[in-house]
């Protein structure tokens, strides 16, 4: 029989079909709980510990203890990967994924034979799956629309924890499907300035100078992070501001970063052409630049991820 993928939870090695959360979970009773969305280049997780640092500091804000130091966490991560190694075909990339919970709440304890502990999961997924659908996005571009739901500030949960009480993003995406089956939302704040899109983060070229909305409101995406350390490397100019709608409109390129697809293009936004339409040149070169640093042609990946979907779900 082929190998099967395992999950580590709590300190062991599972199949993926056995790791069970429990109903009475913080997590299920609050979405109180933080995560984390790395992914392989060549096998190679990008900026796991960039990652997981993000994951603690979300952890420490919530005073959830998972019992495990970061070193513990990016060990059983390394460990993971290598337990699961024969399970996914030549040259396929992974998703990891990292789930921590407080556990189930207190008052639930007498269920629980063994006592109360915070619930810790990692796993894999073949990117195949999330990547097959942006590969046609790389060349034509997105539409993304201003959706009615806003961002919730910092002030109140800030987004920079990573954290699955999400339900504010999902009725922002209905609400983008609502608007144009296949746009994808952008938020704003309280001011009406631009945040970031459900699972992405937003970047606009102008005059050949990139503009991001600033740290404040957004996750701080490990991919953002990337793209400005490219654009310094290329001497882009980035800038960290309130951007308003109407920049936007006045944009010559939009894109989004995310950790799976990298970038892809905004080529419509509101209904309306970003700049020409077209993908524009920057955001070209700064996919190009990437690629190169990782090893790996995101969007010939993408492309051919596309391709072998069918027959990867046949045989999977
Ligand atoms: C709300 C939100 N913003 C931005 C991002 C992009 O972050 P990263 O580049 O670390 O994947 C994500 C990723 O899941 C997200 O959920």
């Amino acid at each position: 029989m082929a190998q099967t993928r395992k999950v580590y939870f709590n300190g062991r090695y599972v199949e993926e079909s056995e790791a069970r959360v429990s109903i009475f979970d913080s997590a299920l009773m609050y979405g109180d709980m933080c995560f984390e969305m790395t992914r392989t280049y060549k096998h190679k997780p990008f900026r796991l510990r960039h990652h997981l640092e993000r994951l603690y500091a979300g952890l420490k804000i919530a005073e959830i203890d998972c019992g495990l130091t970061v070193d513990d966490m990016e060990k059983a991560t390394y460990d993971l990967l290598e337990h699961n190694k024969d399970c996914f075909p030549e040259g396929m990339d992974i998703q990891i994924m990292h789930n921590v919970s407080r556990g189930p709440l207190p008052i639930y304890e007498s269920v629980f034979e063994h006592g109360l502990e915070p619930t810790v999961t990692i796993n894999t997924w073949p990117l195949i799956t999330h990547m097959a659908g942006s590969a046609d996005k790389y060349d034509k571009g997105i539409h993304s629309v201003i959706v009615p739901q806003q961002s919730v500030p910092a002030r109140i949960l800030d987004p920079k924890i990573k954290n699955r009480s999400r339900m504010f993003y999902q009725i922002a995406n209905l609400q983008a499907e609502r608007l144009e089956p296949g746009a994808y939302a952008l938020l704003t704040d309280e001011d009406g300035f631009i945040t970031e899109g459900t699972g992405n983060n937003f970047f606009i070229v102008k005059n050949g100078e990139l503009y991001t909305p600033e740290g404040r409101n957004i996750l701080r995406g490990v991919s953002r992070g990337a793209v400005i350390d490219i654009a310094k490397e290329l001497g882009i100019p980035c800038h960290e501001i309130n951007l308003e709608t109407y920049d936007v409109n006045a944009a010559d390129e939009a894109f989004i970063t995310s950790t799976t697809v990298f970038a892809v293009p905004v080529t419509r936004f509101n209904f309306q052409p970003v700049g020409d339409g077209k993908v524009g040149p920057v955001v070209k070169s700064i996919t190009d630049a990437f690629s190169e640093q990782v090893g790996v042609d995101i969007v010939a990946q993408a492309k051919q991820y596309k391709n072998d979907l069918e027959s990867f779900t046949k045989s999977n």
